[in-house]
């Protein structure tokens, strides 16, 4: 009877509960913290700020863990010598798009069929490397200079305007970018509104903690921006790829309408907070800010030209030691991406100081490079601090040598992600982030509104989440500079 089968469900779903509350560490498993709840473990205080809860488990275990999140297992790796154990792993042990096709179901209500297959990434690289990189950063540069002079209509740019400086940084950034990559003109401020209040709450849609109203918001904005992507004819070359493969997959056109949207969020979302960070630090340590305009003075192409003759093309070719060591560190310290495989093999890791351990089928496991090597104070000098010339050598050349227990590194700042979900946009992104920050710094005065002012502490919420963002601003002024006010 309904009682009996009741009985026994509830029967069969504590004694669940009870073999996943019993789990005990196996002699050559990680050490193991369950935390107090039952079944839901650290989950609070994992979700409440990811990179402070890791670095107390850090301080309590070492390089190598396994908590219990909401009844799964997560074996957390922070020593970047054995990340090539997950990251380059030959024996198929670890997946990564079970938990992939989790969240962009969760986020962007996109399901795509089977596997996500390698070949999507090799027609990324393509569109975004080489000569169509070349093409697309020229497009870059010409939207970035328009958009900046018309972020101070209708009043002149010699004027100064006052703003905060992230809501900038994303606004020109987002602008400059969704024309040069998706190549419709006329929606682009009601794509921006759109996307803002969508990636304000991401994070919590990820997690399902959003409240009613935000449900309501996030919904209607998912709505306005699937039409406004999709109204359009499907223009540019990357796109019409994308298109294509997508309908070779056997995707309808309602999913192909929703990857529209992950596409935005994936080439847009990191960028703009990025050059945040970069004009924040330099705005806040002038020794950095002297730095870069002094490299800056000595680049050929940017003598004598006006914002509307658009000097940067070249950009890419020159080098410019200085502000690449600014913008590695700026990463450093702010670049958040979690790496996250599912074991669906047991599977031996061998750690570069020789130790074994063995890693449960039905697991999962994470790298959290923010932790270690970015912040680990063994690999960088007072983590904390914004050194601008952290990656530079004596002789003013990129700095790639550190070490970690004296063994070099291979991975010491990962901003970009690693292994099979890398990010495929780094060369544009760091031209753009290039040609943005140049282009400010050479033909804007740029000052904070409050002299003293500090940058704004980070958003706990974003961590795990790619480029981290600020929990308030930082007020700024800016406007065209005399020399080009005459020109
Ligand atoms: C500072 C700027 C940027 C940073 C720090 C960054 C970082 C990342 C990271 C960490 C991932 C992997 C995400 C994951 O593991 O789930 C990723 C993926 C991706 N990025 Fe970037 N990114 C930036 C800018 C850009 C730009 C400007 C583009 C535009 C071309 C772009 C295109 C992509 C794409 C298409 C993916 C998804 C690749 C896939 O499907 O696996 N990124 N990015």
């Amino acid at each position: 009877n309904m009682l009996g089968t009741a009985f026994l469900l509830l029967n069969g779903l504590l004694l669940l509960l009870l073999l996943y509350t019993t789990r005990r560490r196996n002699k050559n498993e990680p050490p193991l913290d369950k935390g107090s709840i039952p079944w839901l473990g650290h989950a609070f205080e994992f979700l409440k700020d990811p990179a402070k809860f890791l670095a107390r488990m850090k301080d309590k275990h070492g390089d190598i863990f396994t908590f219990r999140l909401a009844g799964i297992y997560v074996t957390v790796l922070l020593d970047p010598n054995s990340f090539d154990g997950v990251l380059n792993d030959d024996t198929n042990s670890f997946d990564f798009n079970n938990r992939r096709g989790q969240l962009l179901k969760r986020i962007f209500n996109l399901q795509l069929p089977g596997n996500y297959p390698a070949s999507i990434l090799l027609l990324f690289f393509r569109h975004f490397h080489g000569v169509n990189q070349l093409k697309l950063s020229t497009s870059m540069t010409s939207h970035l200079s328009d958009v900046m002079l018309k972020s101070f209509e209708p009043r002149s740019p010699s004027q100064w305007r006052e703003d905060g400086l992230f809501e900038l940084c994303y606004s020109l950034l987002f602008r400059a970018g969704y024309l040069t990559l998706f190549e419709r003109k006329d929606d682009v401020d009601a794509v921006y509104r759109e996307f803002r209040k969508f990636d304000d709450l991401l994070t919590k849609l990820a997690r399902g903690s959003l409240k009613r109203e935000e449900r309501r918001v996030v919904a209607t904005s998912q709505d306005r921006l699937w039409d406004l992507l999709y109204s359009g004819r499907v223009n540019g070359s990357w796109q019409q790829s994308y298109v294509q493969f997508l309908e070779e997959m056997g995707v309808d056109a309602d999913m192909q309408k929703k990857a529209q949207l992950l596409q935005l969020w994936n080439t847009q979302c990191n960028a703009g907070p990025a050059a945040f960070w970069v004009l924040g630090f330099l705005l806040t340590h002038p020794e950095a800010m002297e730095a870069v305009k002094s490299e800056i003075s000595g680049l050929p192409s940017l003598q004598d030209t006006s914002l509307q003759r658009r000097p940067l093309n070249q950009l890419e070719a020159q080098s410019t030691p200085v502000f690449d060591s600014v913008l590695s560190e700026t990463l450093r310290l702010t670049a958040a991406v979690m790496i996250n495989r599912e074991v669906v093999k047991d599977k031996i890791l061998r750690m570069a100081n020789g130790k074994e351990y063995h890693l449960r089928r039905g697991d999962r496991v994470c790298l959290f490079p923010f932790l270690s090597p970015q912040m680990d104070p063994q690999i960088h000098e007072e983590p904390q601090m914004f050194k601008y010339d952290r990656f530079l050598n004596e002789d003013k050349t990129v700095k790639k040598e550190f070490y970690k227990n004296e063994k070099k590194l291979k991975y010491f700042t990962l901003p970009w992600g690693a292994g099979k979900s890398i990010c495929v946009g780094k060369e544009f992104a760091v031209t753009a982030i290039k040609q943005f920050v140049f282009l400010f710094l050479t033909h804007f005065d740029l000052e904070l509104c409050s002299p003293n002012d500090k940058l704004p502490p980070v958003n706990p919420s974003r961590f795990g989440f790619g480029m981290l963002q600020p929990d308030g601003d930082l007020r700024v002024k800016f406007r065209l500079k005399t020399m080009q006010r005459e020109m």
